[in-house]
């Protein structure tokens, strides 16, 4: 018997992140994720993952001292991602750049763990930087360069407009970061786990990921809720366009989790900062939509008897469309801060490595012969 998308399969042991599907609990390294997102940076959360605790000061200011020197990218992968069709698909131009990036790092190769904690801080230091200059180059502008006096999120923000984002949206972007840095077993980990598990490289493992969180089954979902925030205009739409979509048996995207089968605990934090947003902008627009189709979806699936509820792709979409991030580019945001959580597991794998490999049960035909070409069909 197969297991169908490896559900409930437990491939591996982690110190990094335990989800409680059934309570809708969030934990990373046995903190809770409304603890991590009110009180640390996103900065304090990758010393978290990576080394295992959370930095005294001293340690934060080596770390970010290291996370803000390498956020530059060299010239020659800005020029490859300049030689990219502008309709290319940001995240489909994340994934190049950061294959490029492996070409320019001399310690690529090089898999002993120091090189691989040194190309954790540098990969997650550039995604934001490659994100930035995707973003700016599709739209027939020059990449901004990273400051160094500003936070890992906040100059994300810097680098997409060119203006200093005020406290409120910094601080939104650093929670949203810090949400999305770590989820356990999700697919793009795997992917990454996978394929470091034969022994190939980190950058090798972060292009793996990107490729799988890019569907919108995982983090592809967030630009897919925006689109339908979109597509459904004004509150008073929302019921009955998520009725008919579900009569057409439509998914409603940023609703339902594989693991979660109650409230995604990153929902209402990330709801809450939509809030902050909106009373300070008085666009209360797009979170009038999502309020009224998480209330359809409630009694709708009540009444269908399993319940599904928003995750954390469902309240992100409004709060990146109200910082003015284009929505096409919000899943880059998620592989920006996910990098984090990729990395970390890459080494956390290689620790005890063990070649991924499972079987598939055959079910084709058996026994037939080769003919000749001419008597096939
Ligand atoms: N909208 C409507 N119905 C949904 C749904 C959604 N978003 N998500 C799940 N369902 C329904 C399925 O149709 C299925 O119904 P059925 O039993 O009558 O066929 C049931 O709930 C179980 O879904 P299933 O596909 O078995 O769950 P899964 O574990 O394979 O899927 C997701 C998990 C995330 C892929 C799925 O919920 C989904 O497609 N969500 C939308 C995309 C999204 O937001 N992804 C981001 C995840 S963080």
């Amino acid at each position: 018997m197969s297991s169908r998308g490896l559900e409930g399969v437990v491939v591996a042991e982690t110190e990094l992140s335990k989800i409680y599907g059934e309570e809708g609990r969030l934990v990373y390294r046995g903190y809770e994720i409304e603890d991590l997102a009110e009180h640390a940076t996103f900065e304090e959360v990758c010393h978290l993952l990576w080394y295992g605790e959370l930095p005294t000061r001293e340690q934060l200011a080596a770390l970010n001292e290291r996370l803000v020197a390498d956020r530059d990218v060299n010239s020659e992968v800005i020029d490859i991602l300049r030689r990219l069709p502008p309709s290319t698909h940001p995240m489909a131009a994340l994934r190049t750049g950061a294959s490029a990036l492996a070409s320019f790092d001399p310690e690529a190769e090089d898999m002993s763990p120091e090189a691989n904690q040194r190309k954790a801080i540098r990969l997650t230091a550039k995604m934001p930087t490659l994100t930035a200059a995707i973003d700016r180059l599709r739209n027939g502008k020059e990449p901004i360069a990273p400051r160094k006096d500003l936070g890992l999120a906040a100059n994300f923000l810097y680098m997409l407009s060119g203006s200093e984002p005020d406290e409120l949206n910094a601080r939104i972007m650093d929670v949203a970061f810090t949400l999305h840095a770590e989820h356990g077993m999700n697919a793009s980990t795997f992917a990454a786990r996978v394929t470091v598990a034969t022994l190939s490289d980190m950058h090798s493992g972060v292009v793996s990921a990107i490729g799988t969180l890019k569907g919108p089954l995982h983090g592809g979902a967030n630009e897919r809720v925006m689109e339908m925030l979109k597509a459904i205009g004004e509150p008073e739409n929302a019921e009955p366009w998520v009725r008919a979509a579900l009569e057409r048996k439509e998914r409603i995207m940023g609703f339902g989790h594989r693991v979660y089968k109650a409230l995604d605990p990153r929902a209402p934090i990330l709801k809450k900062l939509a809030e902050e947003l909106a009373a300070k902008g008085g666009n209360t627009k797009w979170l009038e939509i999502s309020e009224r189709i998480q209330a359809v979806m409630r009694e709708e699936m009540e009444k269908r008897g399993k319940p599904i509820y928003p995750n954390v792709d469902f309240f992100s979409a409004s709060v990146y469309y109200t910082l003015g991030i284009p929505s096409d580019l919000f899943t880059n945001i998620f592989a920006c801060a996910r990098t984090a959580g990729w990395t970390a597991h890459i080494m956390e794998q290689l620790k005890d490595n063990r070649l991924i490999r499972p079987k598939a049960e055959y079910v084709g035909p058996l026994g037939k012969k080769v003919q000749p070409i001419e008597r096939r069909g």
